[in-house]
C-alpha cells in the first residue's frame, strides 16, 4: 500500500502515483489468475493511494442489460445497476469512459450515497469487445478527477481487461 495524496497533489505527483500503482499491480498479479481476487486488490491499491477517493469499487456485467456490485473499499454500495441506470450503466452502454464534475447535474444518477459529489467510471472492455465489468470512483468533493486520474485509470483497467479477459465468467445471453 503507499501513503495516500490529496486532491491538491501536483498533475506529476498524480502521474508519478498511478505509474507506481501500475507497475506494483502487475508485479503483485503476477501470478494471480482469480479474477474476483485482481479486483479486489485493486480496488483496495486505488482506494488508499488518493484521499480524494471516497468509494471505489466494480460492478461486474452478469448479463448483457445488468451490472451487480463486485469487489470494492467505502461506504454500502447499491447492488445491482441496470445498463440503463446511472453513469456506471452509461459508461458500461456506449464503452467510453464517463468523467462526471458534478454528479447532480448527470440525469439518472444513482445515489449510493448522499455525499458523493463527483465520479469518474471506465469500463472493462475485453479485446473480443465484451463489457467485464465498470471500475467506478466516487469522491466526496465536487469535481474532484481531472485528465491525469482518467488516463491512470483508464491505463489500469486496459491491463485488466486484456489479462482476465478468458478468466472472468462469459456472460449469459437473456
Ligand atoms: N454512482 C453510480 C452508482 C454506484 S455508487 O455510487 C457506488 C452511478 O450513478 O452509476
Amino acid at each position: 500500500m503507499i501513503d495516500p495524496i490529496p486532491r491538491s497533489a501536483s498533475t506529476e505527483q498524480k502521474r508519478r502515483t498511478y505509474a507506481v500503482l501500475d507497475t506494483m499491480l502487475r508485479a503483485m498479479l503476477e501470478d494471480e489468475p482469480d479474477w474476483i481476487a485482481a479486483m479486489a486488490t485493486v480496488a483496495c491499491e486505488l482506494h488508499h493511494a488518493f484521499g480524494y477517493y471516497d468509494w471505489t469499487g466494480f460492478y461486474r456485467a452478469v448479463s448483457p442489460t445488468l451490472l451487480v456490485v463486485g469487489p470494492y473499499q467505502g461506504t454500502h454500495g447499491c447492488l445491482r445497476i441496470p445498463f440503463d441506470r446511472g453513469v456506471c450503466g452509461a459508461a458500461a452502454t456506449t464503452r467510453a469512459t464517463q468523467r462526471v464534475p458534478d454528479v447532480h447535474a448527470f440525469p439518472g444518477h444513482i445515489a449510493c450515497s448522499s455525499s458523493t459529489q463527483s465520479e469518474t467510471v471506465v469500463p472493462l472492455v475485453t479485446p473480443d469487445d465484451r463489457v467485464l465489468a465498470v471500475l467506478d470512483v466516487d469522491s466526496n468533493d465536487p469535481d474532484a478527477f481531472d485528465a491525469v486520474d482518467q488516463a491512470g485509470l483508464e491505463r489500469i483497467c486496459a491491463w485488466l481487461s486484456d489479462t482476465y479477459a478468458s478468466n472472468a465468467p462469459t456472460i449469459r445471453a437473456e
